[in-house]
């Protein structure tokens, strides 16, 4: 168990993909100096002009390569609609085919989830403490599942003369203990008789469009862990933190659901998630889920979400 440490990447055809999954999952966070695919400066002078240009930017812009879609761009005129969601396609697609050679055992089976362009700088933004961003959490999807699946996230810093900066804190277990210890958490339990019931319902009235939420016990836990964290002022503090700056034009990626992070200042950074399947790691001991498992004694967590 180890605290969260940076592997930097100057040449990226110099590290072989399992060490690379291997170094991920151990908790270590992927760093480029310079971004390690094509994103051309006339694509990021469109970004940083576009936020410029339009008062309304004030959420990610969010991009769905699955359903190649754009949401969240404001009022743009059809034009710049256009461009934008080509830019965004494109480096989603630039981001993905990298990832794909670099994290080849992962490749085969991971879901791919949203590109986004943030906008904002992080610092001094006015939200509750709980959607705050600089204030340390675990991510995780409030209401889309992951079952224990690892969110992975690529960012990319386009802003021309400012870097972002991040603090990270772990390792994970260690972050859990100290909540369980506190008795701000509860491990995450089997469902079972009104429980499973239940779930089941909420299952099924969102297969028909209701607005529900069925949330299995693991990303339960992980949301209220989310919680816990950021309502934690002396955590916060006093926790062991590993300080990084992200500058101009460079790349990073961790799982962002076993490190724990924070996003300190910065402004237009670019990012793209791929959910990676539990069963694709390399070492699945190492997963947030079997880990729970260990700490909290219980194995499964719940059947009725194993796939
Ligand atoms: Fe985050």
């Amino acid at each position: 168990m180890k605290q969260p440490s940076l592997v930097t990447v100057d040449n990226p055809s110099d590290h072989q993909a399992r060490q690379n999954c291997s170094a991920l999952e151990d908790g270590q966070l992927f760093f480029f100096p310079r971004t390690p695919f094509e994103f051309p400066e006339k694509e990021q002078q469109f970004l940083l002009h576009l936020r410029r240009s339009d008062s309304h930017f004030h959420k990610n812009i969010a991009y769905r390569p699955l359903q190649d879609r754009v949401t969240g761009a404001g009022s743009l005129s059809s034009e710049d609609r256009e461009q934008l969601h080509q830019i965004l396609r494109s480096y989603s697609q630039r981001s993905i085919g990298f990832l794909t050679e670099f994290l080849e055992p992962y490749a085969s089976s991971w879901k791919l989830e949203y590109a986004s362009f943030r906008p904002f700088q992080e610092q001094g933004r006015e939200l509750s403490t709980r959607k705050r961003n600089d204030l340390l959490h675990l991510d995780n999807f409030p209401t889309r599942p992951t079952n224990g699946d690892l969110i992975l996230r690529f960012f990319t810093n386009i802003n021309p003369s400012q870097p972002r900066r991040w603090i990270a804190t772990g390792p994970f277990e260690d972050v859990v203990q100290h909540f369980k210890d506190k008795g701000a958490v509860r491990w995450p339990r089997m469902l079972s008789g009104w429980g499973s019931l239940k779930y089941s319902a909420l299952q099924q009235g969102r297969r028909f469009g209701l607005p529900l939420t069925a949330r299995p016990p693991y990303d339960a836990f992980m949301l209220r862990l989310h919680h816990r964290m950021k309502e934690d002022e002396r955590f916060q503090q006093d926790c062991p933190k590993l300080h990084i700056e992200f500058p101009p034009g460079s790349s990073w990626m961790v799982f962002t659901d076993k490190v724990a992070h924070a996003a300190l200042s910065g402004q237009y950074a670019l990012e793209q998630t791929l959910l990676i399947s539990r069963k694709s790691l390399l070492s699945p001991q190492q997963a947030p889920l079997r880990i729970l498992e260990r700490l909290s004694g219980t194995s499964p967590l719940n059947d009725l979400f194993r796939r």
